[in-house]
């Protein structure tokens, strides 16, 4: 036996314990209340609170947990006086604990607010913004939204079906090469162009058709101030009877004026696209000097913006729709560009660099 009879608890013997023994073990629990009631007066604070609370009754090591368990090392007719005597002595601890609690939790509170100046203005929380582009795309697709058009969320992994052939470019069609394509396998590629939406809206809906949809579009080109290999466009398309191309401009016109401003003018010129016919190229009245003439629009007065067309009628064949009493037009337009002219940004990496210095001010 251990000399000291508070360590005597944790090392009951097996063979079988006298009276004298119990007397000393009830001694034990004495002395175990005793340095106990020690402890707890020099509790002074959450961390010393703590520590005397995993001393005594921590699940695995604590002093009192660790004496019931031995509990079985007792011989059988001095259990029951040892393990109430023990058992009380918990309740006791866990009471004394339990009262002192809320007196530390608040001491501990008070020194923290004593070391925080509370009425010290807050961090300034630095709350994120939409991506002008993305403000650009969401803006063009609420005007459409208001006219009654049909946003159609695309996959940017599209077939070659949706992409090309079914937009009557078959493969080896020479046209595919004017958008050097990023391809995965022969079927499937990242789109080079938002204009799988003539082919899906299509496919889903009867006409009257009238549909949108944006986003990022993918070609093998270089990454500089003119080209970037991942832009933004948006397409539309309407398909009903008796569409012609005065609806197109029509369309263009206030579309146009309501994304550049009032005064905009713009042209038709002709232009060719396989999935249209006929095509045009569409430009408007140059931005920067009112269509007078400067180095932007190299003094024409007119700048580039979109591509458009009457849906081509093998389109519409090939999606079922009977070009005998529909037809309809389509355009494409790059969404960048748009926010380079409406912004006079001169280099397209801007918007990609994530350079918060040039995003704040949008
Ligand atoms: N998809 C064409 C492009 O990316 C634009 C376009 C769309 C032209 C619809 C005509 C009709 O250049």
């Amino acid at each position: 036996m251990p000399a000291t009879p508070g360590v005597a608890v944790f090392g009951v013997p097996r063979t079988p314990v006298s009276g004298y023994e119990v007397v000393r073990m009830n001694e034990s629990i004495d002395t175990l209340r005793q340095e106990f009631e020690q402890d707890f007066a020099a509790i002074s604070d959450m961390e010393t609170w703590k520590s005397v609370r995993d001393r005594y009754l921590a699940r695995d090591s604590g002093v009192i947990t660790t004496a019931l368990k031995k509990l079985r090392d007792i011989p059988k007719e001095d259990r029951p006086a040892f393990g109430q005597a023990m058992n009380r002595l918990r309740t006791f601890v866990e009471e004394r604990l339990q009262e002192k609690f809320a007196a530390v939790r608040d001491a501990d509170l008070a020194s923290k607010l004593q070391k925080t100046d509370v009425t010290r203005p807050g961090f300034p929380i630095s709350l994120g913004a939409v991506h002008p582009i993305k403000q650009l795309q969401k803006e063009i697709e609420q005007i459409f939204v208001s006219m009654g058009f049909q946003v159609f969320d695309l996959p940017e992994i599209e077939k070659d079906y949706y992409n090309f052939e079914a937009l009557n470019m078959p493969r080896n069609h020479p046209a595919r090469d004017a958008q050097d394509t990023f391809y995965f396998d022969q079927t499937n590629l990242l789109r080079t162009h938002c204009s799988a939406v003539q082919v899906h809206s299509m496919e889903a809906m009867k006409p009257p058709i009238r549909a949108i949809s944006t986003g990022k579009v993918y070609r093998r080109d270089p990454f500089d101030a003119t080209h970037s290999p991942m832009f933004y466009q948006v397409d539309v398309i309407v398909v009903e009877e008796g569409i012609t191309m005065g609806d197109l401009k029509g369309m263009l016109d206030a579309f146009l004026k309501r994304l550049f401003g009032p005064g905009t003018l713009m042209r038709l010129r002709p232009g060719f696209f396989p999935f249209v016919e006929p095509g045009a190229e569409v430009d408007i009245s140059c931005i920067f000097c009112s269509g007078r003439g400067c180095a932007k629009c190299k003094q024409s007065g007119w700048i580039e913006i979109l591509g458009a067309g009457m849906v081509h009628p093998k389109v519409l064949r090939m999606s079922n729709i009977d070009d005998s009493r529909y037809s309809g037009f389509a355009w494409g337009m790059g969404i960048d560009r748009v926010a380079i002219l409406k912004y006079g940004v001169d280099d397209i990496r801007l918007f990609f660099d994530n350079d918060l210095r040039f995003l704040r001010q949008f």
